[in-house]
């Protein structure tokens, strides 16, 4: 595998356009779900800078924190609760433009003003949440929808 990334400055789609085929790179050959996941959310963090970007893994039926990068966060979110934990009981993604009008949004940190989470599934069933926090609002759209969703499925174990 490719150890260094390429960050290319262009719009988001070419961004995502630059980092797919690099992320794929980085998780071929590799099983592990944890560095796998810990590769993926460093190339995010390196491409775009985000304020928090992370994933949460279903265990014992609750959310936890699994590899992110950003300020130290929340460790255990409840089915249903929160951005993270409806998006998991929906198995849907959810783009929220203002959190604080989120009904039970969880507030890891108040600098975080809009997010979006896709849910992670193997065999139709979600195990894991990736959630993505920016410090500006209305910072996600259905380019980041599409290519998330399309980067987490990519995650082998
Ligand atoms: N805001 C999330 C919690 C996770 S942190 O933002 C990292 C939520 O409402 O589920």
């Amino acid at each position: 595998m490719a150890e260094d990334l390429t960050i290319l400055k262009g719009n988001k789609e070419e961004e995502y356009q630059s980092l797919l085929p690099q992320i794929k790179g980085l998780l071929t050959g590799e099983t592990d779900l944890v560095a796998n996941m810990a590769n993926v959310v460093a190339a995010l963090k390196e491409q775009f800078g985000w304020f928090w970007v992370g994933f949460y893994l279903v265990k014992n039926n609750e959310l936890v924190l699994a590899p992110f990068q950003g300020p130290v966060a929340c460790t255990r979110i409840q089915k249903g609760r929160g951005v993270c934990g409806t998006s998991w009981e929906k198995a849907e993604t959810l783009i929220v433009p203002d959190v604080e009008k989120f009904p039970g949004h969880i507030a890891c940190s108040s600098l975080s003003k809009s997010e979006i989470v896709v849910p992670v599934k193997k065999n139709g069933e979600v195990f894991a949440v990736l959630d993505v926090d920016s410090e500006a609002y209305n910072f996600f759209d259905d380019t980041d929808k599409k290519h998330l969703e399309e980067i987490v499925q990519l995650i082998n174990f």
